[in-house]
């Protein structure tokens, strides 16, 4: 299987966070160029400059995926550095900022504002690198989407399966360019975040805990083969598909 990336360049949003710098890494000790994009401008340079302390060629930008503004910036920066874009992964996202707030009475402004980074950012954020993939001859978008897309969890799981439809639909508008969108749900990450969201002796824990087939939680290294997967030529005859990581949590048929 050649997961190989060498010569590719690749984008990772969200990745001052737990598991984005973790896909970082993964990505650049495959070969691969990494842009660490994170609207947290200091934490993104924080994590280029441990990167480069461990050898991996990267840069830290600030980024706002709401703004389309902003993502056309950050394309045009990674350009400059490095050629153009082959790789998107499209990884920011509210999660444990997101009220546990029934959605009879939800506050339709936190809606809105979560359905705004979580599903359109993706989209703001694709638009923005197709025409360097293109120009490449093809190119790998892979949206982070969450097991939680498939159990109506709330506000949360709505924008993340609105996100793998929108994986669906990018795949059919972009395979005749050669590039392949897929997706990937964990389950329970143990990132600061992923605590945030699911705290030890919560509820939610212990549903993960009895409902898993394998294990519940996981560090995000446990991501890393699926991400290279779907990054590297590997995956070349597969798009539109949503892999789900999440040691046997969620079973679709
Ligand atoms: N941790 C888990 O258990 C878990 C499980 C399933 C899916 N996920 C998904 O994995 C991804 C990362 O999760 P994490 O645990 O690392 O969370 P995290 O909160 O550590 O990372 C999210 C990152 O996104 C950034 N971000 C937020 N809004 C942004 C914006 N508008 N523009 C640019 N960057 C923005 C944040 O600054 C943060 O660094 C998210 O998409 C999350 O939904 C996480």
């Amino acid at each position: 299987m050649d997961t190989t990336l060498e010569g590719k360049v690749a984008i990772v949003t969200g990745a001052a966070g737990g598991i984005g710098q973790a896909y970082a890494r993964a990505l650049g000790r495959a070969g691969a160029a990494v842009v660490i994009a994170d609207i947290n401008a200091e934490g993104a340079e924080s994590v280029a400059s441990d990167l480069k302390g461990e050898g991996l060629r990267t840069i830290g930008v600030g980024l706002d995926i709401t703004q389309p503004e902003s993502a056309r910036s950050m394309a045009k920066t990674v350009t400059q550095a490095f050629g153009g874009v082959d790789i998107l992964v499209n990884n920011a996202a509210l999660m444990a900022e997101i009220p546990q707030t029934p959605l009879a009475e939800f506050p339709i402004e936190m809606w809105d504002r979560v359905m705004k980074v979580n599903c359109t950012g993706a989209l703001i954020c694709a638009q923005a690198v197709v025409p360097s993939m293109i120009e490449r001859g093809g190119g790998k978008i892979i949206n982070q989407a969450s097991g939680g897309a498939f159990i109506g969890g709330g506000a949360y799981g709505v924008s993340k399966l609105a996100l793998v439809g929108l994986t669906v639909a990018l795949a059919r508008e972009l395979g005749r360019h050669k590039i392949n969108v897929n997706a990937i749900a964990p389950g329970a990450i143990n990132t600061d975040a992923g605590f945030r969201a699911a705290p030890e002796d919560s509820p939610f824990r212990a549903m993960m805990q009895q409902q898993a087939a394998i294990q519940a939680f996981a560090p995000p290294e446990d991501l890393a083969g699926a991400l290279l997967f779907l990054a590297s030529a590997a995956s070349n005859y597969m798009t539109g598909q949503c892999l789900n990581v999440d040691g046997g949590w969620i079973m679709r048929l």
